[in-house]
């Protein structure tokens, strides 16, 4: 019994989840779903962006599906952005981030990677302040033991995929303490299960331009949590667009699946929002949470077909009812 907590949060998540459920419901009849409220929208009626509710729902069904938040670039006293409290809040300490061409959309054809981002600290601590009048500071927070299950997770996803090449993305040149730590938690989990010849290691702003210059080099890159925050947004340019790239925040027998885009307030409400982001991260549900690869390989055959068809992923102002269609009819 697979059982989905249903999160649309804010603008084009309430467009497109509904989207990927009902495609998600197609291939699992037996899905039992609930809705729950979460966001900058909720925040404003309820002063509070995660109900307690919410996160009780996700802990029962211990799978969740999320639709984007928006938020704020200025300080709002008692607001903390919705998807940073439920990743921290449920300790789904890695965001795994796939890239890869798709047909007709991609520029490049033989990009499949993947980037596992650290999801629970690094400078996504929430610790800044003010020291005096001009002076900012953020803490950036490394420990050990969020840079171990990273490592074991990137374990099993490069023993799952067969792996050829790891790559940790660190700035240990100018950081040594807090990407040393992670580089060398990383390394010593990574080469103790046996991946030291697969084992590489690069700077961030290296890594950047080689993933512009020669993105096909890559397949399983392991970094920290802003890094992996602003790498899969370049790297996905590969892959079509930010309107494909999915990801999956993956904690221990718990996992909330979430397109990497955020609430686009420019295309709200005018039918351009595209699903698939939606849509392949429900394949990353059944593929690593649900343990379903066989159902998670049919749902990515079908949009692989679909755009073969198509040739394209952009309708106007039909892409979400579009694509949504044509992925169902797809399968
Ligand atoms: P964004 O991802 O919302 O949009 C960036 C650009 O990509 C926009 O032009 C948008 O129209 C386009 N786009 C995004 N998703 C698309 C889709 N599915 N189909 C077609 N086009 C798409 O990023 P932004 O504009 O920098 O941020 C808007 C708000 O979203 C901010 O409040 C930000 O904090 C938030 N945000 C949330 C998440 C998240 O929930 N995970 C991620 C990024 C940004
Ligand atoms: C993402 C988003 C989030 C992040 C924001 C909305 C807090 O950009 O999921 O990539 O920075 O992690
Ligand atoms: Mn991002």
């Amino acid at each position: 019994m697979h059982r989905l907590v249903v999160i649309p949060g804010d603008g084009i998540g309430r467009e497109v989840v509904p989207v990927a459920v009902e495609i998600l419901e197609a291939l699992l009849p037996g899905l039992q779903t609930r809705e729950a409220d979460a966001g900058w929208d909720c925040f404003q009626r309820q002063g509070c962006a995660v109900p307690e509710a919410t996160f009780d729902a996700l802990r029962e069904c211990g799978a969740g599906l999320f639709g984007a938040v928006s938020s704020p670039s200025h300080r709002v006293p008692g607001y903390r952005s919705a998807i940073l409290q439920l990743r921290q809040g449920l300790r789904l300490g890695t965001s795994l981030r796939p890239v890869r061409s798709w047909p007709s959309l991609s520029s490049r054809p033989g990009v499949d990677l993947i980037i596992l981002r650290e999801n629970s600290e690094g400078l996504y601590s929430g610790r800044e302040h003010l020291e005096a009048e001009g002076v900012a500071i953020a803490e950036r927070v490394v420990t050990r033991e969020a840079c171990l299950a990273l490592a074991h997770r990137a374990q099993d996803v490069a023993k799952a995929r067969h792996a050829r090449r790891i790559t940790l993305v660190h700035k240990a040149n100018v950081l040594p303490l807090t990407c040393g730590l992670f580089r060398d938690t990383c390394r010593e989990v990574l080469e103790g299960e046996g991946w030291a010849s697969e084992l590489d290691e690069r700077l961030v702003d290296v890594a950047a331009l080689q993933l512009v210059e020669q993105p096909e080099a890559f397949d399983l890159i392991v970094t920290t949590n802003l890094f992996g925050d602003i790498l899969p947004d370049l790297a996905c340019h590969w892959s079509g667009g930010l309107g494909l790239a999915p990801s999956l925040n993956w904690g221990e027998g718990i996992a909330l699946a979430e397109p990497v885009h955020g609430s686009a307030p420019d295309i709200v409400g005018s039918g351009r929002a595209n699903p698939l982001g939606a849509i392949l991260s429900t394949a990353l549900l059944l593929r690593y949470h649900w343990q379903e690869p066989v159902l998670a390989q049919r749902l990515e055959g079908a949009v692989e077909s679909f755009l073969w068809e198509e040739g394209r992923a952009d309708f106007g102002f039909e892409t979400t009812r579009v694509v949504g269609q044509g992925i169902l009819a797809a399968l």
